[in-house]
């Protein structure tokens, strides 16, 4: 399997779950993979980075130790929210963006980006106004002042920063930042995944929510179900997918898509 033979692919949240899996089936796929995380992995598939993306100081010295050819940004890296919303909006959106925005220099022309977006964030539309006031906020600003001025309440970190990472990832496709380099914007949404932050997320959000979203589809998902698709769209077989947001979850958005819109 040679669909990534010669890329360069950079993926954050290497240390654990969906972006350990992600950066194994990069390697696999004929990548050199450059991972990064604030923990260490037990294995690393290729050379490894400890970053800290939750600060702009450690975005910057990431991309500085970055080498000046990438081909693919794979943004996984991720809280759940159990350390509250500032944190959770640091990485997930913040930290983020900063990272994907600073990078596009050392980006090759015709690059991808995906970001690791949930089913969580599925509330972008009824929330608009919010998202879009957000995310107008330009540059790594004092997250804690954003979820106040916002009245972002702690509980709700995890579906509004991943509410922002959407709405962010649309207009990024387009925004002439990333456009004029033809790097293309697209994210994933997973449905609950078996990885460390799904307790966390049973934690947050209650087992009940949990168990019925894993209901609905029969199973939940593991990371090895992510990783084809996120490293899809860092293909150039996705050359034309730009702005999309591709939910990979067996069929839960569809099935809450049917009961919201009653067909
Ligand atoms: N597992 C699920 O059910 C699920 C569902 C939907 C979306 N997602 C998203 O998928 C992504 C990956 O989640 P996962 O399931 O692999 O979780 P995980 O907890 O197994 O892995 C997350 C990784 O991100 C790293 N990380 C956290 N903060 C960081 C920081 N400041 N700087 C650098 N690295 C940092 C952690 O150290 C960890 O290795 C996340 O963005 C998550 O929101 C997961």
């Amino acid at each position: 399997m040679t669909m990534l033979f010669g890329k360069i692919v950079l993926v954050t949240g290497v240390a654990s779950g969906i972006g350990a899996r992600t950066a194994e089936l990069a390697g696999q796929l004929g990548a050199d993979v450059i991972g990064v995380d604030v923990r260490e992995p037990a294995t690393a598939a290729g050379s490894f980075v400890k970053a800290d993306i939750s600060t702009k100081a450690g975005v910057d010295d990431l991309i500085a130790r970055l080498p000046h050819r990438i081909d693919a940004l794979c943004n996984v890296a991720g809280l759940s929210g159990n350390t509250g919303a500032a944190a959770t909006l640091a990485v997930n959106f913040f930290g983020l963006r900063a990272l994907s925005e600073g990078l596009v220099p050392k980006l090759r022309e015709g690059g991808a980006i995906v970001n690791l977006a949930s089913i969580a964030g599925y509330g972008w539309r009824a929330h608009l106004n919010r998202a879009a006031s957000i995310v107008g906020i330009e540059g790594f600003p004092d997250v804690a002042q954003v979820v106040c001025d916002h009245a972002v309440r702690n509980e709700e970190g995890y579906p509004v920063s991943k509410e922002l990472l959407l709405l962010w990832t649309f207009r990024a496709a387009h925004q002439d930042l990333f456009k004029r380099r033809g790097i293309r914007v697209n994210a994933v949404s997973p449905g609950p995944v078996e990885t460390p932050i799904l307790k966390q997320f049973r934690t947050v959000l209650g087992d009940a929510r949990v168990d019925s979203d894993i209901a609905r589809v029969g199973r939940a998902g593991t990371a090895g179900d992510i990783a084809p698709v996120v490293l899809f769209l860092c293909s150039d077989g996705a050359r034309w997918i730009n702005g999309a947001n591709v939910p990979v979850d067996g069929g839960l958005e569809a099935s809450i898509n049917a009961e919201m819109f009653g067909f």
